[in-house]
């Protein structure tokens, strides 16, 4: 049955790292990762099935999506048709309460949001290994907002990506960290991670391999500080795996550096604030905005002490949130 149907997906933030693909068309990655989920920071998605309509349309934050996004978005759908036996084609609007492209993950909430919503919409039971997958054929890290709380992404192995979906691993009650968002005022970013990933592919950074290998091991030391709940040892490995991402980028020919002047400024207050007594760490992915996690007792001043460094536009906070979700007003 064809019906009109909306869900909610978390935005999610890499602990350790997806940066490197062994399948660009299917997002099937060289090393699995592990994130924490979002609370309320996310995209909401309407998926309506037309018959009267002859292609999908789509609107994100009231834009006509453009034709690259529109082409990920029809890999989705059109899996998901082929599973419902439906030629049926689609309207669909979405809504992010991400800043957009700013290095905030708001494909991986996006990708998320629309396989739910278009799997329920199209008349679809699926698990949530299935729906998993589904997401990471739109973005690689929206495999990872399906599921809440603290996500493991398995590489997985087989050709069709059967094997790379993600699961959690603990809840956010095992350890309710803060999350901070300090957004540096920046222009949209200029590279997007696909394409930072393609460029970035085996042989044109000479680092390339190491990371690779690296985050095999970052993966399992990180479930175990998570496992442990000792930020000691979480500041080690999330720090260390976010700056040799970005020292693989920049070794890269053409370089890619996706810091600004205050994104160096944060990651030194933050060092400051943990020698300071602070239980905190910092993250950054493919932009200029550097997220930090910290104990609840220390959100206050540490959020204070980011908003206080030049060129900060605002700073989010949030906690460990649930994963996606269908929601009941799909009008
Ligand atoms: C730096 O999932 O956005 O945020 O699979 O090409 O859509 P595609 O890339 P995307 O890459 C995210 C890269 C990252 C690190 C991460 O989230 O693990």
């Amino acid at each position: 049955m064809l019906q009109r149907a909306a869900a909610f997906a978390p935005s999610n933030i890499a602990l350790t790292k997806y940066w490197g693909k062994r399948d660009h068309t299917l997002n099937l990655p060289l090393a699995p990762s592990l994130s924490v989920t979002l609370a309320e920071l996310g995209t909401l998605t309407v998926v309506a099935p037309n018959p009267e309509l002859a292609e999908d349309v789509m609107m994100v934050d009231d834009q006509e999506l453009d034709p690259a996004g529109m082409a990920k978005v029809r890999r989705v759908l059109d899996a998901i048709r082929l599973r419902a036996g439906s030629q049926v084609k689609a309207g669909l609007r979405s809504v992010n309460t991400v800043p957009t492209a700013r290095g905030l993950a708001s494909s991986a909430s996006a990708f998320a949001a629309l396989a739910v919503a278009a799997s329920k919409a199209y008349g679809l039971e699926l698990s949530e290994r299935e729906l998993s997958v589904l997401a990471r054929s739109g973005s690689g890290s929206a495999a990872r907002s399906v599921a809440g709380g603290y996500v493991l992404w398995h590489a997985g192995e087989s050709a069709d990506g059967s094997d790379s979906y993600a699961e959690r691993v603990f809840d956010g009650e095992h350890w309710p960290l803060k999350i901070l968002v300090a957004v540096v005022a920046d222009q949209k970013k200029k590279v997007s991670s696909t394409q930072g990933m393609k460029m970035n592919a085996a042989g044109t950074s000479p680092l390339f391999r190491a990371w690779i290998d690296q985050c095999q091991r970052d993966v399992v030391a990180c479930q175990n500080a998570l496992r442990d709940k000792n930020m000691r040892a979480l500041a080690e490995v999330v720090e260390g795996n976010a700056l040799a991402m970005h020292a693989t980028m920049m070794a890269n020919r053409p370089p890619l550096l996706y810091w600004q002047a205050p994104t160096v400024a944060l990651i030194h207050a933050v060092r400051r604030l943990r020698d300071e007594g602070a239980e905190c760490c910092f993250t950054i992915d493919a932009g200029s905005s550097v997220v930090v996690l910290c104990e609840p007792q220390d959100a206050r001043a540490v959020s204070d002490e980011l908003a206080s460094v030049p060129g900060i536009e605002e700073v989010l906070q949030t906690r460990v949130g649930g994963g996606a979700r269908l929601v009941g007003d799909a009008g």
